[in-house]
């Protein structure tokens, strides 16, 4: 059967990359139906809403979704999808690739960011005149579940012949109540995982092993600022963000989207790189139980990159769609 997917391009160079991406993906001989649905600053400026109901229809009725960028709505569109789709795991594989300039050519490894709570919970208020406060909510019920997922990760990436190694970053020396309780749930849980290796650093310390160390972690997961900091971190360590997919993934659902945002700066050139969006479709294939499919597109792309056959910002001169043109020859 169909693999049926939601595909939001969105605005900017979301309107490049996905195209060129669904070409990869409509390459590779698997059966999708491929529905197509709108959100962001171009539907805003048409209708007042930037993600509409049909758009959010589509996607709870897809299989999984596969995202480009949004524009000035981003907060509107991404941040309430993820929320109405209760992808809790924010899933962001930093790996190095022959060809690109990265820190060192042995990085492998994934940073899970908890997508639901932290200080991302929106709730804020200004309690008086220039005092402001943003609350920080850490429950048990969600630490776990993302802990949960960590280590499953883990455990299926040891199944790989990687390590086996969840690292933990925290804050719990100054914030002792809400990562006092992420840190004691993460040990909690590791208990269920005797055969993965454990260990937890310090936010701020993990900030710069992951550029002073970064080939020695396999899984790290993290709460939600600290997630999405860090992780914009690690992909300036591999190359960037043409090169940096993520996927959301929940019980019921799954949203594949690059990192990158809508690029005004590039968009309409035809020059952005398609790769983040290729990526987060490999991580998408996987989700969907394509893994040898998931794996013959990473090893054309790994390829491609070696070869030098890119867009400008990684040096070469082809366009988005040569560049994935490159790819399909390679299936
Ligand atoms: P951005 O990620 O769009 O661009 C940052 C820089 O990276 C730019 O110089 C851009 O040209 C470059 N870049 C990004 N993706 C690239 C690619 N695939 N190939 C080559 N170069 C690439 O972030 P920025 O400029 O901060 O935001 C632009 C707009 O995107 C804003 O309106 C923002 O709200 C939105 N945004 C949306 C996100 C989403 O939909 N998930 C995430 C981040 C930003
Ligand atoms: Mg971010």
């Amino acid at each position: 059967m169909a693999h049926k997917i939601c595909v939001i391009e969105g605005d900017g160079i979301g309107k490049e990359v996905v195209p060129a991406t669904i070409k990869v993906l409509e390459a590779t001989g698997l059966d999708f139906e491929f529905i197509y649905a709108e959100a962001g600053d171009e539907v805003y400026k048409r209708t007042g809403k930037a993600l509409p109901e049909e758009t959010i229809e589509k996607a709870l009725e897809s299989e999984a979704v596969l995202f480009g960028a949004a524009g000035e709505t981003a907060a509107d569109v991404i941040v309430k999808l993820r929320h109405i789709l209760d992808t809790y795991a924010n899933v962001r594989p930093v790996k190095s690739y022959k060809g690109v300039k990265c820190l060192r050519d042995d990085i492998d490894y994934v940073i899970v960011r908890e997508n639901t709570e932290g200080l991302y919970k929106g709730i804020e208020a200004e309690i008086d005149e220039g005092i402001t406060t943003a609350t920080r909510v850490i429950t048990e019920k969600a630490s776990e579940r993302i802990f949960k997922f960590a280590f499953e990760l883990a455990r299926e990436r040891k199944k790989e012949g990687k390590e086996g190694k969840v690292t933990c970053a925290h804050k719990a020396n100054v914030l002792k109540v809400t990562d006092g309780l992420f840190k004691r749930v993460f040990y909690k849980v590791a208990q269920e995982y005797k055969d993965i290796k454990v260990e937890d650093y310090y936010i701020d310390a993990m900030n710069m092993y992951i550029i002073t160390k970064p080939h020695v972690f396999d899984v790290v997961v993290t709460s939600n600022l600290f997630g999405d900091i860090l992780s914009d971190g690690a992909a300036g360590t591999v190359g960037g963000l043409g090169l940096a997919p993520s996927a959301n993934i929940g019980d019921e659902h799954g949203l594949f989207e690059p990192v990158h945002g809508s690029a005004p700066d590039i968009a309409g050139k035809g020059i952005a790189n398609p790769t983040a969006t290729i990526l987060s479709a490999v991580l998408m294939l996987k989700y969907l139980g394509e893994h040898e499919t998931a794996n013959r597109i990473e090893k054309a792309l790994e390829e491609v990159l070696a070869l030098g056959l890119t867009t400008p910002d990684l040096g070469g001169n082809l366009k988005t769609f040569e560049m994935a043109e490159e790819i399909i020859k390679r299936l």
